[in-house]
């Protein structure tokens, strides 16, 4: 352990040498590019990178061919986002024929699965280094051995350390930040990769967390978002998590995500209707509408149980805002099942869904099922989905209509010139005549209108 500091101290030292070399020769910072794909752990780990990278001297740009060093920050969720990122990195491989000297390094989920990190290096020789969620905090040996030794860098290490409290982060938004509170996920769903590339939960102290969002909000964050795969398992108890960070004195709003519906508890239900912050909404991921389905997803609960959290939260406040996920095409999946979730959509009456077509990973346990629906067909029941959600969320959504709601806005608006964009409390996008210097406010605004991604409506505070 303390040698390993040792190695940090000193490439930390090396690199911030270099680094102002540089300055020197050039007249500006070395830059660094950081993209991230995939969730928002992904972007808050993008976040503490760029914290690391800043503190040796760099930095940031948007555009990708100025940079001296490119990290894509990967997900692998789904096939097609790891498609991308492959079209990307085969994109830079002539440009680092053109700029020998730009480090161009992959890391995330993506990377940190062995067979990913073994075709990068017999293929994408363009990539200097490649490590996994586990390695974060040994970015600055890893970059330092790339620069001095002028070798490529694989660390798909597994093994886990204590959760570090000693790291800085570079949040670009100033209103939004997002802090994880526990990381990794034991639940094995027999479709999803994310246990085997972020391994096992380990949560953050409570007083640690606690004191991140209390200096958040000194700072004018107004909305903090909690991170976790389950928040509902978070070791020191989520609801008292929640019960302590909603005492904080502040305007600002809390948000969470995601929920397990298998441990979403009327004690959670009751922690949001009772407190004075958070958001009145709960992102729970259904997957599927059908008993069968649910079982082969391991999700350890059925439709009754799911809908008995909806009408409990529904019994306690009839406008309650649920949104949540659904993998259409699971392994097996017959048309009736699949109508069975689009039955189960209308029953709960979402205001967002977020629907993805089964992606096949190679390691899960699904991936070894029976698949004899093609990916074609997926595609239209897809479309299927879809069109039902339009109807219900629109319809949903009209409850807005003729009330006031309180919206954080966030910048300008889509809808035209002298608009504003913001979420309301339940997390549905309001677009909303206002002026522009209440960007970053929260504004009471007027709701005229229910679209089906969108409410329009006017603030009241220019009256
Ligand atoms: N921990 C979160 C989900 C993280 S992944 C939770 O359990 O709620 C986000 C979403 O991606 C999942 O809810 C699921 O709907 C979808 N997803 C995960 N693996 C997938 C796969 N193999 N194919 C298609 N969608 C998938
Ligand atoms: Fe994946 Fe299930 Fe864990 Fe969510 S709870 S990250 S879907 S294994
Ligand atoms: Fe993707 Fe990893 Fe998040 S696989 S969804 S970036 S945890």
């Amino acid at each position: 352990m303390a040698e390993t500091m040792l190695k940090k101290e000193y490439a930390k030292a090396e690199l911030l040498k270099l680094n102002n070399r540089f300055s020197d020769l050039n007249g500006h910072a070395p830059l660094a590019y950081v993209h991230s794909f995939g969730c928002q752990q992904n972007v808050s780990d993008a976040e503490k990178l760029k914290g690391q990278l800043s503190q040796i001297g760099y930095d940031f740009t948007d555009d990708m061919t100025s940079a001296q060093l490119i990290i894509l920050n990967t997900c692998a969720v789904r096939e097609n986002a790891e498609d991308r990122v492959f079209g990307t990195i085969g994109n830079l491989k002539k440009f680092k024929q053109q700029n020998p000297d730009t480090i161009i390094a992959v890391c995330g989920c993506m990377a940190q699965q062995k067979h990913i990190a073994q075709k990068i290096k017999s293929t994408y020789r363009q990539v200097d280094l490649v490590f996994g969620t586990f390695a974060y905090n040994d970015l600055y040996q890893m970059l330092f051995e790339v620069l001095s030794q002028k070798t490529r860098v694989f660390n798909q290490t597994e093994k886990i350390t204590d959760i570090s409290e000693e790291f800085s982060q570079l949040r670009s938004d100033k209103l939004r930040a997002f802090v994880p509170i526990m990381y990794g996920c034991n639940n094995f769903c027999t479709y999803c990769i994310v246990p085997y590339v972020r391994g096992r939960e380990r949560s953050r102290k409570p007083e640690a967390v606690v004191k991140e969002v209390r200096d958040l909000v000194s700072d004018g964050y107004k909305e903090i978002t909690l991170l976790g795969q389950n928040v509902n398992s978070y070791s020191y108890g989520f609801a008292a998590l929640l019960k302590e960070i909603d005492r904080i004195p502040g305007k600002f709003r809390i948000r969470f995500m995601s929920s397990h519906p298998k441990d979403a508890s009327k004690e959670l239900i009751d922690t949001i209707i009772e407190s004075e912050k958070i958001c009145k909404c709960l992102h729970l991921p259904l997957q599927s509408g059908c008993d069968r389905i649910l079982k082969l997803m391991n999700r350890h609960y059925d439709k009754a149980q799911y809908l008995d959290i909806i009408n409990y939260a529904r019994s306690k406040k009839p406008e309650f805002s649920f949104s949540t996920d659904i993998i259409v095409g699971f392994p097996g999946e017959t048309y009736d099942e699949f109508c069975e979730t689009k039955e189960l959509i209308k029953q709960v009456k979402y205001d967002n869904i977020y629907s993805f077509v089964y992606s096949r990973r190679s390691g899960t346990k699904a991936a070894e099922f029976e698949d004899n629906i093609s990916d074609k067909q997926k595609g239209l029941w897809l479309r299927e989905l879809l069109l039902e959600q339009r109807d219900v969320t629109t319809n949903w959504l009209s409850r807005f209509v003729g009330k006031t709601v309180e919206v954080l806005a966030e910048g300008e608006g889509r809808l035209a010139d002298g608009y504003l964009t913001g979420k309301n409390d339940e997390g549905i996008i309001v677009e909303f005549k206002a002026d522009k210097k209440y960007i970053g406010e929260f504004v009471q605004v007027r709701i005229t209108k229910a679209m089906n991604w969108a409410l329009e409506g006017e603030s009241v505070e220019d009256k």
